[in-house]
């Protein structure tokens, strides 16, 4: 194990998943618990991550120097590369020039994190203050223009610190540093994969459960199948997943969802179908604004899972599908700053009453789901599943959600799915689907003046759907969908294209 200590970058999960992508496991501890969780688990390394804040102000994260007694390498990036020269005896200040961006840095090649590295790299840059002293015992392996110091070492206790960011992308050889860390300084054998993680979390929930009772929200998306799944294998029919349909869900999609999670299907669980469309329905007539929706569905979903919890009985475990993203932009990731609360995380715990929360793929990224899914054996359409939001069509309804609108919604967005999966371009694309607007416009239709909705297609390429590009679908296929939707739904009259990327649109239209 590399264990990545947390001091409130926002970058932090993204240094875990490098690690996972050389075949060697890591997980993330906030900096508060890391002495602790370093006795425990004894990891083959340690690496601090970046974070907001000025090492030599009062109030700062930091670490107690005894971590670096342990005799377990340690790389420090960006803040931890600063706190780690302020610990040891040297000194931190605000730089002369501040660095943002992509830098050219000029690296020691004698250096073993730089080994295959080119002389000059172009790396990732995100800071204010600068190392204007190195520790005693420390030597400079790496400089730009305006970084002196920017990446120091002492090979011989094992500790090396980066002013650059190696687990961004935007550093070319970033991947290249970080596994020269956990192969050469650290002498990880690289042979984790992903068949462990599912084992080894199978095991440990069995272990963990015991012969208690768990739940699990189920809504057949990736994330909540994967951890269902999980639990079926680790507890079997101590396991009751409730599956609530809202009556917001895309066509067939409940039907498709009990298929493979009822009685009918492979898994050893309870499963229970709850259908509250109408009073979905009902609570949702009238409203308009986005948030509002999004409040009403969040908390009418509490209270159907709320009754269909108390009819099971005493529950010792809930399970949530939570995936890492959804930790980071709901503002529970671990030390860094909230950027989006719209998120399903932290909605129903307060709700039921149990023992404990199991959240078997918090430290995962999405396409890490996809694969452990596909360890599990969950068939591929599931695991391949485009994200569907949990309020689900409302927010792909402009304006008030009636019963009408939502079959609009479902006919022309499943004709749209249809077509793409015919072109055979579902692989390239993140996310695709229709949105109903709210304007009505003229059209003609035989000879007849209509007066009829337009809908919205909406397909984007993305790797964390926190920023997003519009897609290029084909004219043709536009073309195809187009023509079908107007034919084949209803009070449909027009068909238009979102161009808009994300920032500063976003995925959804609400
Ligand atoms: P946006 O629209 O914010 O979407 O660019 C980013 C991703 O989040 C999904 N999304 C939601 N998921 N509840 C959810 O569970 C929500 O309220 C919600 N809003 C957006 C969206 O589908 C996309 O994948």
């Amino acid at each position: 194990t590399i264990l990545v200590v947390d001091f409130g970058g926002q970058y932090n999960q993204l240094i875990a998943r490098r690690v996972r992508e050389c075949n060697v496991y890591s997980e993330i501890v906030p900096y508060t618990k890391a002495l602790e969780a370093i006795r425990e688990k004894q990891p083959k390394g340690i690496i601090f991550t970046g974070g907001p804040n000025s090492v030599y102000l009062e109030d700062s994260p930091t670490i107690s120097p005894e971590v670096f007694e342990q005799g377990i390498p340690v790389l420090g990036i960006c803040y931890g590369s600063q706190l780690m020269m302020h610990l040891l005896g040297g000194h931190v200040c605000p730089a002369p020039e501040r660095e943002y961006g992509k830098t050219e840095v000029t690296v020691d090649l004698s250096s073993k994190l730089f080994q295959d590295v080119h002389e000059k790299t172009v790396c990732w840059m995100s800071h204010n203050d600068y190392i204007e002293r190195v520790a005693p015992g420390f030597t400079i392996s790496a400089h730009t223009d305006n970084c002196p110091a920017a990446a120091v070492e002492c090979p011989e206790r094992n500790l090396y610190a980066v002013q650059f960011h190696p687990e961004v992308l935007h550093t070319q050889e970033g991947t290249k540093m970080l596994s020269n860390f956990v192969y050469r300084v650290c002498g990880c054998a690289g042979t984790w994969k992903m068949d462990s993680f599912v084992e080894n979390t199978v095991r440990a929930l069995r272990e963990k459960i015991g012969d208690g009772k768990v739940l699990c929200a189920l809504s057949g998306g990736v994330d909540s199948s994967v951890a269902a799944v999980m639990l079926a294998k680790a507890v079997g029919r101590q396991l009751t997943c409730v599956f609530v349909d809202h009556g917001l869900l895309r066509k067939n999609e409940s039907e498709e969802v009990s298929a493979v999670f009822g009685p009918d299907g492979p898994y050893d669980l309870n499963f229970v179908r709850v259908d509250a469309r109408q009073r979905f329905y009902d609570k949702l007539a009238g409203v308009e604004e986005p948030e509002n929706k999004r409040k009403i569905i969040g908390q009418e979903f509490i209270r159907v899972f709320e009754e269909e919890a108390k009819k099971i009985g005493r529950v010792d475990f809930l399970v949530q599908g939570t995936i890492y993203p959804d930790v980071v932009e709901s503002g529970f990731g671990g030390e860094s700053t909230v950027i989006k609360s719209h998120h399903n995380v932290g909605g129903l715990p307060d709700y039921v009453d149990f023992k404990e929360i199991v959240e078997p793929l918090r430290d995962l990224f999405k396409d890490e789901v996809r694969k452990a899914g596909r360890e599990l054996g969950i068939p591929e359409y599931l695991v391949n599943r485009q994200p569907f939001p949990g309020p689900g069509l409302a927010i792909r309804i402009i304006g008030e959600v009636t019963p009408e609108k939502i079959k609009m919604v479902q006919d022309a967005d499943a004709i749209y799915r249809e077509e793409i999966a015919n072109a055979g371009i579902a692989d390239e694309l993140g996310q695709y689907f229709a949105a109903l607007t709210n304007m009505r416009s003229v059209g003609v239709m035989g000879d007849e003046r209509t007066y009829d909705y337009a809908i919205a297609l909406r397909a984007v390429t993305t790797t964390d759907f926190m920023t997003a590009e519009s897609a290029q679908i084909p004219w043709e296929v536009l073309g195809k969908v187009t023509s079908r939707i107007v034919n084949e739904v209803p009070h449909i009259n027009r068909v238009l294209y979102d161009c808009t990327g994300k920032p500063p649109a976003t995925i959804e239209w609400e």
